[in-house]
């Protein structure tokens, strides 16, 4: 039996992908704040398969509670980081702006690293078994947004991270595969319910190219096609004219 730690499972994209595994008969273990969303998929697939934690991926225990996932699933195949907030704040709410870089910076440093250490120190994992690390990031990481300073800049130093984790594993020469994945617009609680956006995909079918990308051990998956095409495009925009493009809203 595969397994999987799902960190930010509670709703959205992680939440998704999570009752995808399950769907195909993986164990999972399951992290975020609210406990009674986890207990209801502990619940819906039995103990015996899911394995749940309450977490706060700002609060330094949140390595303790990944230790305790770690004690349970010991061999995860998948670590996925799906944690995340951010809104438009053009009004740059200093609040909103700090736990955006808490919660997609710290957040993602703070588990990724006590995980890349962990395969370190045990020994399950070698060439037979490698261990794929994945971090939901988002499109909007290749360029600074004005309407999301601190969203955007999050996700830019999301793939630049996971850019050093590559090349520090192949360093080292560890057991470990990097993913960052770019969705485009999904249909989630982090978007705003009053407004209108294009290109929306559902989290099941976002869900079902995350977990494509684990089989695949894709190092960086943008979905769907036409988010490709459009990045291909935004990244043949010059940053000065990038900056004076101010019609740009979502
Ligand atoms: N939806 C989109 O259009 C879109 C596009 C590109 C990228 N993304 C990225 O996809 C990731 C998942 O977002 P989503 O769209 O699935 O939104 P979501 O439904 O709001 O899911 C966010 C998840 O993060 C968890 N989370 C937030 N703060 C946390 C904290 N301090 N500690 C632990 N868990 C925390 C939430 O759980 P609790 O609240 O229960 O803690 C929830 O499970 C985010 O990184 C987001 O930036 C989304």
């Amino acid at each position: 039996m595969k397994q999987a730690i799902i960190i930010g499972a509670t709703s959205g994209i992680g939440r998704a992908v999570a009752e995808q595994l399950l769907e195909e008969g993986w164990r999972v273990a399951v992290a975020g704040r609210r406990a009674e969303r986890l207990e209801a998929l502990r619940a819906k697939y039995g103990a015996d398969r899911v394995v749940c934690r309450t977490m706060d991926v700002t609060q330094e225990s949140a390595t303790e509670l990944l230790d305790e996932l770690l004690a349970e699933v010991a061999t995860p195949d998948v670590l996925l980081y799906a944690a995340g907030i951010g809104k438009q704040n053009p009004d740059l709410e200093e609040g909103m702006e700090l736990r955006t870089v808490k919660t997609n910076c710290e957040g993602m440093v703070r588990i990724v690293d006590h995980f890349i250490n962990y395969v370190k120190r045990v020994s399950h994992y070698g060439a037979e078994h490698r261990a794929h690390i994945a971090v939901i990031t988002s499109v909007a990481g290749t360029m600074g947004m004005g309407q999301a300073a601190a969203y955007s800049a999050t996700k830019s130093m999301q793939s630049a991270y996971l850019v050093a984790l590559a090349q520090l594993a192949r360093m080292q020469r560890l057991p470990i595969t990097v993913g960052d994945i770019r969705p485009g617009f999904v249909a989630t609680e982090i978007l705003n319910p009053e407004k209108r956006y294009p290109m929306l995909m559902t989290a099941e079918r976002a869900a079902r190219y995350v977990v494509r990308s684990f089989e695949r051990r894709e190092r960086i998956t943008i979905f769907d096609w036409r988010y490709k095409l459009l990045v291909g495009f935004w990244r043949l925009i010059p940053r000065w004219l990038w900056e004076r493009l101010t019609m740009i809203k979502n």
